[in-house]
């Protein structure tokens, strides 16, 4: 059964967010201010005072092995006041053992951000990169049971520690198909972001629960048309989502474009937060960060901006230069040029309302999301119901596997191609569902959605 709302009405979003930060914010004036850098850090003159003054935070992605380095950790504590663990609370890292959890590294880096006033972002719960062997190795229905309690283990033992979590990362492929990648824990079945979203909220209900991606910043591109949809659906059928990340890796592959406001103004105004989760640019343009800056201040609901690593040489991307600190540790031309904007920026008290008109939301050709579910099972055979979201008029890819054969159906019309085997389904007016009936002749593995284009 789905549950069906319009509106979340959990208390994890806005105002007490808001309130959570301006807090933290309060908290890390007091302790860099009294303990650290006296008379040094104040509003208007470190990036975490002045993103808060504007009610953002301002972060960084940390590595546990740089907290004994005293350069680093002095511009840490001097500048950010939100941290995101950059490797220590991934899967490999907390479960190294089907199990066996590990909490220590990523402990570690709560401890020093909690303790000054900074808040934390987990990132990341379920991902198809950086999983440890033992999960790579796995398939099918023992995956997604290893990766459900995976995000239930992990999620309850940060329960309270944590703001945000990025529940579930980089899930669509890159390119124009708007599809979902390919991995181990997509062929447990489409539903598998759904389901582990609804276990991180059972864990913890008080987290701000985000899906996360790179690529998505330009709103032309299809993959961030597919997340967009994803999202829409989610929140039409009450999936806990919360909030939308927005990688931000931004290079000469991959550039930055000034659509990407509406992108962030576009995400928000379907109910989510968004917020910039890596941040960084390839040669550190000032220009650049200025803009993605003024960006998140100009959506009301795009809470922070967080840069994955203080200096160049802590980059994944070192070569790139792509951070707000030299190797030295001085402030680059990128630094002013953020901290003026974050001085600058107004804060917009009127959430977007309006739905985006560009592109528009159900393009003839645009994809929508079409979610199948299983229906009763005989002996023999056994129903399957697909829900279309996003789309009045839809075109829906089956595929069921041989020797399976789809005997009937109902409420689209069905063709089929030369294997019988995947049915395309038109809708015919019988509104936003479609079944239909597969004989096993012995093989009962779910049929697999395809594709959802809407006509
Ligand atoms: C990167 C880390 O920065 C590296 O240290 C690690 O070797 C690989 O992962 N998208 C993400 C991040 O969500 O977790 C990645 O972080 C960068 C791309």
């Amino acid at each position: 059964m789905i549950e069906r709302c319009q509106e979340d009405a959990r208390p994890r979003f806005g105002p007490r967010a808001r309130t959570a930060v301006v807090l933290a914010a309060a908290a890390l004036l007091a302790a860099t201010s009294a303990a650290f850098l006296p008379g040094t850090a104040s509003a208007g003159t470190t990036l975490g005072a002045s993103a808060a003054e504007k009610g953002r935070y301002f972060g960084t992605a940390v590595a546990a092995n740089k907290l004994s380095d005293s350069a680093y950790t002095t511009i840490l504590n001097r500048e950010f006041n939100s941290v995101t663990p950059e490797n220590e609370m991934k899967i490999d890292a907390t479960e190294p053992q089907q199990g066996r959890f590990s909490y220590g590294a990523a402990d570690q880096i709560v401890s020093h951000a909690r303790s000054r006033g900074m808040s934390v972002r987990g990132h990341t719960l379920a991902w198809h990169s950086q999983q440890p062997g033992w999960m790579q190795s796995m398939s099918g229905s023992a995956l997604r049971q290893a990766m459900l309690n995976h995000v239930t283990q992990v999620a309850t033992h940060f329960r309270g520690q944590v703001v945000a979590w990025d529940v579930v990362n980089e899930a669509f492929a890159d390119g124009s198909s708007g599809a979902r990648r390919d991995s181990n824990l997509q062929r447990t079945g489409n539903d598998w972001i759904e389901a582990a979203f609804r276990a991180a909220d059972a864990a913890d209900p008080n987290a701000k629960l985000c899906y996360n991606d790179y690529n998505t910043d330009n709103w032309t591109h299809a993959k961030t048309q597919a997340v967009y949809n994803m999202v829409r659906d989610f929140k039409s059928r009450g999936v806990p989502i919360d909030c939308v990340g927005f990688q931000s890796h931004f290079n000469n592959d991959s550039p930055y474009n000034s659509n990407y406001r509406t992108t962030l103004s576009s995400f928000a105004a379907l109910g989510v937060d968004v917020q910039v989760t890596e941040l960084d640019i390839q040669g550190a343009p000032a220009n650049t960060y200025r803009a993605v800056v003024e960006d998140c201040l100009a959506v009301a609901r795009c809470n922070g901006v967080t840069v994955w690593g203080i200096r160049d040489s802590d980059s994944w991307r070192a070569s790139q230069t792509p951070l707000l600190f030299n190797n030295s540790g001085q402030k680059k031309a990128a630094y002013d040029a953020v901290l003026a904007a974050l001085n600058n920026g107004t804060t917009p008290t009127d959430p977007p309302t309006t739905p985006p008109t560009t592109p528009p939301t159900n393009p003839p050709g645009g994809s929508c999301t079409a979610t199948l579910q299983d229906g009763t099972r005989w002996g023999d055979r056994f129903n399957s119901t697909v829900t279309v979201s996003g789309a009045s008029s839809w075109t829906v890819v089956v595929a069921v596997t041989s020797p399976q054969k789809i005997s009937s159906t109902w409420n689209g019309s069905p063709t089929w191609d030369s294997s019988g085997n995947v049915m395309t389904m038109r809708s015919n007016g019988s509104g936003n569902s479609f079944g239909f009936t597969t004989m096993a002749n012995g093989n009962w593995n779910r049929p697999v959605v395809q594709s959802c284009t809407a006509s």
